[in-house]
């Protein structure tokens, strides 16, 4: 290559909603193999991923966890990096979308995309549940209700900015049509084509009110960037596309591969090229769908309790070994199974048996018939040529293989290559040889065409399984670059005189049934369902249920607040002496008269608000008896500051 062809290759990015389990580390594994492998192949290599961390969940989970939505996805995000360093995860770029860089970029194109008229102010109509403060589809709600607290919904809308998708129909239909290699596997793009485009898009809500945690609009207060215009610009910002150093975005953009689980194909292959035809910026070149990770059969949740930790394996086995596993079992572009079961089977038939295997009896067989160094005389023999036809075409098979991701054929393609030469090894049998002094030269020949193949091999898997290719070539002691790509189709590259290091078994051989116990253990059991109770909010503690100060108080004086028809101003007599006053929105139901004298129940420690300029300190109870009638709960008779509990 003279100058060095640049390849950029994208991951998602996650939700740092949950911690991360094997079927995300699959997809970041893949694309860190391609990356591997470009790189070895001298492309100047951009490899990107991240974390997308805005949205309404977070800043609910936050919430519930007592903490800002910043500090939350702080720690999650911590973890995530950590994962991905434990599987030699080699990304260049990780972009979090709440790095400012990302923010500033994000609101640029908004605006670009509003001056140009591709966004523009609309009314966003949904199913609005009042307590949960949530617009939600039609088809999210449970049962017609809020699939959150299980209440009553209304049609409801609220003012949103919308990007006009509709326009690049028929543009977005020539692309998948006329560039069949934007999209693969080609299963996909027809299910884009008839499901999706043919029957009309629509335009896209991009904008929100009803939460803060998100990119502010720049140009209106009330409104942050939802969902799709922050997340997939990633791809761009992340190079610096809307800042003042272009640079990287000038070098790397258009992406070569954009790798993406199916149920995000869609984004992918419709929003983002209409975004980047909006903006006027080349589009990427190809759009990966790969399939899901499932476990025992069944899709991964963490509320079945199947989510399977990927740190826990690669601690158990070595990130290799799940590496290999994820690599090996699946098909690009159909879903997958994992089981303990084929994981360990996989380790020890492929690793342990063939590739283990190969290794140690080559290391040994070298230190004892030459003292751990390859021998000057060789005499060539039977099974030589066809192992060495084997070898020098391995580079080439796997190259076709990695061209469409086929990762499972490219990793047999090497795999054939073990095969035959521990085949090579039963057939010229170094042991007999290794009798008869006459034959020196003939087992010289057998231990250098082995360290030959294993050198080819463990040049290969460098993409693959990098960890465990190091290991290998730091037993041979000679010139790294006999490892390199350009030398993985080329026979007789190591000197004589070179000296095989023995090490310590690179993949031990596992007991299935022992190992399928300890798993069992291993694996995280779900936390205790929280009851649900249809129709009741969500479950709080006796702790929590604690902190409210509930108490008997007394009407003392009432009378209406001016600048409101619903509010009442009451002063109470709690028992403290220290007279308290509540504004309460109970005037369409009660005349200040009949309730001086009464005894009600209030919320004592309820932090004070100013509502319609009165400063209110706690809240009356009542029961909504249904939407036109509001009732107090009286409580008369009772002892003034007598807590209720
Ligand atoms: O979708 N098997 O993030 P995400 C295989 N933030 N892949 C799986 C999987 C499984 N069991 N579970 C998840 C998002 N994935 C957005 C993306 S991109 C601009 C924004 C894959 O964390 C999933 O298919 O929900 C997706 O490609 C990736 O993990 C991130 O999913
Ligand atoms: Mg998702």
């Amino acid at each position: 290559m003279m100058s060095k062809e640049k390849f950029y290759i994208t991951t998602p990015i996650y939700y740092p909603s949950a911690n991360l389990h094997i079927g995300h580390a699959y997809c970041s594994v893949m694309a860190d193999t391609v990356a591997r492998y470009k790189r070895m192949q001298g492309y100047d290599v951009m490899f990107l991923t991240g974390t997308d961390e805005h949205g309404q969940k977070i800043e609910e989970i936050a919430k519930k966890n007592g903490v800002t939505p910043k500090e939350y996805v702080d720690k999650v995000v911590a973890g995530i990096k950590d994962l991905w360093t434990l599987m030699n995860v080699s990304y260049d770029r990780f972009i979090r979308t709440t790095d400012d860089y990302h923010v500033k970029a994000v609101q640029k194109i908004f605006r670009a995309l509003y001056e140009k008229g591709d966004i523009y102010k609309g009314e966003y109509k949904g199913m609005y549940c009042t307590p949960c403060e949530s617009f939600w589809t039609e088809t999210q709600l449970v049962d017609g209700k809020c699939p959150d607290c299980g209440r009553e919904v209304k049609a409801a809308s609220e003012e949103a900015y919308f990007f006009r998708l509709s326009k690049y129909q028929d543009k977005i239909l020539n692309l998948l049509e006329e560039h069949p290699e934007f999209l693969e596997p080609a299963s996909r793009r027809n299910e884009m084509i008839n499901n999706f485009i043919r029957p009309g898009l629509e335009d896209l809500c991009v904008s929100r009110t009803s939460f803060k945690w998100g990119v502010p609009v720049d140009f209106d207060d009330n409104h942050v960037v939802y969902v799709w215009v922050d997340a997939l610009s990633n791809y761009i910002t992340a190079l610096g596309y809307g800042s003042d150093d272009t640079s990287l975005y000038e070098k790397y953009w258009p992406a070569d591969i954009h790798l993406v689980g199916k149920e995000i194909v869609r984004f992918h292959t419709i929003i983002w090229p209409a975004m980047l035809m909006a903006l006027d910026l080349p589009l990427p070149k190809k759009v990966l769908g790969h399939g899901w990770l499932n476990f025992n059969g069944d899709k991964m949740s963490k509320s079945k309790g199947n989510v399977v930790d990927p740190s826990i394996l690669c601690s158990r086995y070595g990130v290799d070994a799940i590496r290999y596993f994820l690599l090996r079992d699946i098909p690009f572009g159909s879903d997958g199974n994992f089981t303990n079961e084929a994981l360990i089977n996989r380790i020890n038939s492929d690793l342990a048996n063939d590739l283990g295997n190969l290794v140690s009896r080559t290391e040994a067989m070298v230190g004892k018939y030459f003292g751990g160094v390859l021998p000057e005389d060789r005499e060539a023999g039977d099974f030589d040529d066809d192992l060495i036809a084997t070898a020098v075409a391995v580079r080439e098979n796997v190259e076709k293989q990695m061209e469409t991701l086929q990762f499972p054929n490219a990793l047999s393609e090497i795999w054939k290559l073990i095969s035959r030469t521990n085949k090579y090894i039963d057939e010229t049998m170094p042991w007999a040889l290794a009798k008869d002094e006459d034959k020196k030269a003939r087992l010289g020949a057998v231990m250098y065409n082995l360290c030959e193949s294993i050198r080819i091999i463990s040049s290969l898997i460098v993409p693959f399984l990098p960890t465990t290719a190091q290991t290998i070539q730091e037993r041979f002691v000679c010139d790294k670059a006999l490892f390199s790509y350009d030398n993985a189709a080329s026979w007789g590259l190591l000197p004589a005189g070179t000296e095989i290091k023995k090490g310590s078994i690179i993949f031990p051989r596992l007991d299935l049934t022992k190992e399928l116990d300890e798993l069992e253990k291993l694996t995280k059991k779900p936390e205790p369902e929280k009851k649900e109770i249809p129709g009741i909010a969500e479950m709080i503690s006796i702790d929590d249920f604690g902190k409210v100060d509930l108490r008997v108080a007394e009407i003392k004086d009432c009378f209406p607040v001016k600048k409101s028809k619903k509010l009442l101003q009451i002063t109470l007599d709690d028992g403290t002496g220290t007279p308290r006053t509540v504004a309460s929105g109970i005037a369409p139901w009660y005349k200040p008269e009949d309730l001086i004298g009464h005894k009600v129940m209030v919320v004592a420690n309820l932090k004070p608000a100013k509502l319609c300029g009165v400063e209110s300190c706690g809240m009356i109870l009542a029961a909504d008896c249904d939407e036109n009638d509001v009732k107090v709960v009286f409580v008369d008779g009772m002892p003034n500051g007598a807590k209720i509990r």
